[in-house]
């Protein structure tokens, strides 16, 4: 093989080497050790797992939302994760919000739609957290950006709770998890495995619960994420056959100069 040759296979290796880990590496976290999990969305090639991101509505719908708010996230989005217009309806339409005033000047209620934002269990932050004993539920719209770890948060997050309250000391309302920063959440734990009954019939264990539930989270929060590697790929695909090209330019440029 010419030292060209190799030169060019080389650079390509490394390049892809260096593209397929993106997204492995994980940030720290204040609480314990984060275990690394597979996910359908890691890396270059990666892309969310509709059937996983459909299973997290579920979780998100008829668990989380009793207590968290998800307002970035409207229910025609759905769309995105494969869900049809009747079907977005249908979701939509178990929901009321607040709208108005009306022609009386009136505030009222209505029932739901696709163009508006998942509804909050809660009519003010105010109210949240005094629903919650003081602490306030976050947003789950970005909470897979906000935290350090994504994904692998909060499913070590869900998964983490361990022990009685008792062996290790926190105060009266809060619970140990040794993964939430400090170790002690307001967060009583809210899987423990068949919390819900799956439309597509996979076993609900706690484990693949806290798994579809970050699935659909990083979707909520990354919407464009699919959209985005594609672009990566074709914009790395043109990059390599560029330099193919210009090496082959410069070679021939330079073939009688010794
Ligand atoms: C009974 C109410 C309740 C339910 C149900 C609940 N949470 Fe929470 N959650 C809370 C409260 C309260 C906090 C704030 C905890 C704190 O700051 O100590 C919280 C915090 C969190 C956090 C942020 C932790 C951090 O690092 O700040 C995440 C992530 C989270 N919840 C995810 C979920 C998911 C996913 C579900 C559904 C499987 C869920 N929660 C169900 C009440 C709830």
């Amino acid at each position: 093989m010419t030292p060209a040759r190799t030169w060019i296979i080389g650079t390509v290796l490394t390049v892809i080497v260096a593209i397929t880990n993106i997204g492995i590496a994980n940030g720290a976290s204040d609480g314990a050790h984060l275990t690394a999990q597979r996910w359908s969305f890691d890396g270059i090639f990666g892309r969310f797992d509709r059937t996983a991101v459909q299973r997290g509505l579920q979780v998100y719908l008829e668990v989380c939302a009793n207590c968290h708010s998800l307002e970035y996230v409207a229910y025609r989005n759905l769309t995105e994760i494969g869900y049809n217009e009747n079907q977005i309806k249908a979701i939509a339409g178990q929901y009321e919000v607040e709208d108005g005033p009306n022609n009386d000047g009136e505030m009222f209620t209505r029932t739901a739609q696709p163009s508006d934002y998942f509804v909050s269990p809660y009519a003010n932050a105010m109210e949240a957290a005094a629903m919650n004993n003081g602490a306030l539920p976050p947003d789950l719209s970005l909470i897979y950006k906000a935290r350090a770890g994504g994904a692998d948060y909060i499913y070590g997050l869900l998964t983490g709770y361990e022990g009685e309250e008792t062996e290790h000391s926190v105060a009266e309302g809060l619970y140990y998890n040794p993964y939430f920063p400090g170790g002690a959440i307001a967060m009583p734990k809210p899987l423990y495995g068949d919390d819900v009954e799956y439309a597509d019939g996979t076993t609900a264990s706690m484990e693949q619960e806290a798994r579809d539930v970050a699935t659909f989270l990083s979707w909520a929060a990354e919407p464009k994420l699919d959209a985005r590697k594609k672009l990566g790929l074709k914009v790395l695909l043109f990059l390599i056959v560029l330099s193919a090209l210009l090496f082959a330019s410069k070679r021939k440029v330079w073939r009688d100069i010794h």
